[in-house]
């Protein structure tokens, strides 16, 4: 499989027909994301896989009705812890520890430098933070979708307030950031499934030093 030929291929689905992914494609998604790299490899956001279609149907007004919440086969949402704790930073030490089989004593060195560049951003620069590492999760999504042939939309435009309300995030320490729909282009009704890709000429993109 080229990947290029891919890149090309894949194109933000407005319009979705309802097809569902089949499970193997979804968990290997799924995997895809999680694997995907993090700053310190912290992962400070989580994802819910939305197929629920009663959930989609509150959620779509919080998303300006955008249709891909009645035709696409699953919506993810990535949301990010919004208190960033010791609890998470020693939880991730606890999982290298066992991971690797190494003593949580020889990480404190790692564990403090992650510690204090958590304690020492403000809380708006911490969520900042936590909310780049769940995009280049949705970019690892968006590419691993591409490679299964199942069509995705990175969505930015919901409202995370009504987000988080209608899935009782805040009481999970978690704010809803960008979604990812998954699902098949509806060609017919698609009129950006025939378009060619805009991007801008490499020699104003690339600086060669
Ligand atoms: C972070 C992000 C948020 C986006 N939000 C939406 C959205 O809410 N709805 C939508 O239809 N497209 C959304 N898009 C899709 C972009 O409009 C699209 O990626 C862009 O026009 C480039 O075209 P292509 O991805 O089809 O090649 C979003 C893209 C990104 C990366």
């Amino acid at each position: 499989m080229n990947y290029l030929n891919q890149l090309n291929w894949r194109y933000a689905t407005k319009r979705m027909n309802g097809q569902q992914v089949p499970q193997d494609k979804l968990d290997r998604i799924l995997e895809a994301i999680r694997l995907s790299a993090s700053s310190f490899g912290l992962q400070p956001f989580e994802v819910f896989v939305i197929k629920n279609m009663e959930t989609r149907k509150k959620l779509k007004p919080a998303a300006f009705n955008q249709p891909q919440f009645d035709e696409a086969s699953e919506i993810l949402i990535f949301a990010y812890y919004d208190n960033l704790s010791s609890t998470h930073v020693n939880e991730y030490i606890d999982n290298i520890a066992s991971t690797r089989g190494v003593s949580i004593d020889s990480l404190e060195a790692f564990r403090k430098t992650m510690q204090t560049t958590v304690d020492t951003k403000g809380k708006e620069a911490l969520h900042i933070w936590t909310s780049r590492q769940a995009y280049i999760a949705l970019g690892t999504g968006l590419v691993a979708a591409a490679l299964e042939e199942v069509d995705a939309t990175p969505m930015e435009g919901f409202s995370p307030e009504k987000v988080d309300g209608i899935l009782g995030l805040a009481e999970k320490n978690l704010k809803s950031v960008v979604m990812l729909a998954l699902g098949y282009r509806d060609e017919a009704n698609d009129t950006l499934a025939k378009a060619k890709k805009v991007r801008k000429p490499k020699e104003k993109f690339y600086h060669f030093i």
